[in-house]
């Protein structure tokens, strides 16, 4: 099979690592990609909305499957676009069409299908500018801390967690009525705080039925301690201690049945992946957020633990014969450590020369933020850098062992957490 990834970060990196090990495959690439993605097939430089040119590769290339990685061109219809095309329909997309994908391009959309199903998540409300008088006095009546969230994609910076009423009143306006978030923040849902510990459990659905991936924690404050902005994610573990079987069987039963089920019951078509972010509230599951992608930097940890040919289960998923098919999951524990460049997640800059990268003997290094400059050196391009993945029989040597070889690789700037996962030993 010819098989071509769309996007360009670690996850993707990720992805071309594994499938690159099918004895399905015959040629892989992946659009845009990165410095590191080469080593696992052929980059080709193309937006990851740019529809047109992605449909005219395919077809020039003989591509076989597309496997969409990152959420935009999901929720822009990358795979309606596909199956719109006479030419073109043929090529199953691994990713939900454009309405499936409103479960992550929409979080009015996604609570409305929560309080559908049954499946526990925040108390929350929506309200648009017209009623933005309404959702201030809605406000007055709510606990602290209160989460504001812009209903749209917005590069995973429309969610504000308020401490007082006048910060959570200024920012409810700011959204509504001065279009902070722009399009995005057009309708906000105002919800209720949850307290507990996150996790992040993985679906795959050909929309019959499905199978659960391992559950994996990802880290996502800038500084040690958890501390600091919020960033895409700055490293992750699987398995995830505390989501032991007894808790996994809740979340089976209580959000992963009633999700499938409820897609079936509103006509919603979906294969691919889900992403189903939870908070830990005293042993019950709670969904903070759908994706309709894998989590990065959680498919760097997840993705090295199954032991399957991922484009067989694909397979599965584009046949709706998902059922036949099976995985078994490595016991052992993988640490992901994101390096990033300095600066981010604000201002930073890119560029910078990366070395030592043959320096790591014990984990596989995934590429995210890389490119190659004029000189052909490997390059920074990017906020999160590299992802420096271990595998290892226990949590503590995976975390010593991931940390340690992310110090083994330089660029001015690099900077990474080195507390990753040390909070739950
Ligand atoms: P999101 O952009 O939806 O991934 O949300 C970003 C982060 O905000 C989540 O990972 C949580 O840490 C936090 N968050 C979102 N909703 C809530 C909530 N209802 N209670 C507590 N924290 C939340
Ligand atoms: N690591 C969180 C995300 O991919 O959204």
């Amino acid at each position: 099979m010819n098989i071509l990834i769309i996007g360009s970060g670690g996850r993707e990196s990720a992805l071309a690592y594994k499938i690159s090990q099918s004895p399905k495959l015959s040629q892989l690439f992946i659009a845009p990609g990165n410095a590191g993605t080469t080593e696992y097939g052929q980059n080709v430089p193309l937006k990851v909305t740019d529809f047109d040119g992605i449909a005219a590769f395919a077809l020039e290339n003989g591509i076989n499957m597309v496997i969409v990685g990152p959420e935009e061109p999901l929720v822009k219809g990358i795979h309606d676009y596909f199956l719109g095309r006479e030419d073109l329909k043929h090529i199953p997309v691994i990713g939900p069409q454009q309405q499936g994908a409103q479960l992550e391009g929409s979080k009015d959309f996604s609570k409305q299908f929560m309080a559908r199903h049954h499946i526990p998540t925040a108390a929350s409300r929506s309200f648009d500018k017209s009623t933005l008088a309404d959702g201030l006095t809605y406000l007055e009546y709510q606990s602290l801390p209160i989460v504001l969230k812009a209903d749209g994609l917005a590069a995973g910076k429309g969610v504000l967690i308020c401490e007082t009423l006048e910060d959570a009143k200024a920012e409810l306006t700011a959204m509504l009525a001065d279009a902070k978030f722009g399009e995005a923040s057009s309708t906000v849902v105002i919800e209720e705080f949850l307290t507990g510990i996150e996790l992040s459990v993985f679906v795959l659905t050909d929309g019959e039925s499905y199978k659960v991936l391992p559950s994996a924690k990802d880290y996502k404050r800038i500084g040690e301690g958890d501390t600091g902005l919020n960033t895409g994610g700055m490293g992750s573990i699987s398995p995830v201690p505390f989501a032991d079987e007894a808790f996994l069987s809740k979340v089976e039963e209580r959000v992963i049945k009633p999700t499938i089920d409820g897609l079936k019951k509103d006509g919603i078509p979906y294969k691919g992946f889900i992403f189903i972010g939870l908070m830990n509230m005293a042993g019950d599951p709670y969904v903070i957020e759908y994706n309709v992608r894998l989590g990065d930097p959680e498919t760097e940890s997840v993705l090295p633990r199954i032991e399957a040919d991922l484009v067989d289960l694909f397979s599965g998923v584009a046949e709706g014969n998902l059922s036949e098919r099976s995985f078994s999951v490595s016991p052992k524990t993988a640490v992901t450590v994101m390096m990033v460049s300095g600066g981010y997640p604000g201002d930073y800059e890119s560029g910078k020369v990366i070395s030592n990268i043959e320096n790591v003997k014990e984990s596989i290094v995934f590429h995210a933020g890389t490119t190659v400059n004029e000189a052909g050196e490997v390059v920074t391009a990017g906020g999160r850098v590299i992802a420096v993945t271990t595998l290892q029989d226990d949590l503590f040597t995976a975390l010593q062992q991931a940390t340690a070889d992310a110090g083994r690789i330089f660029y001015e700037g690099k900077y990474f957490r080195t507390d990753i996962g040390f909070d739950i030993i």
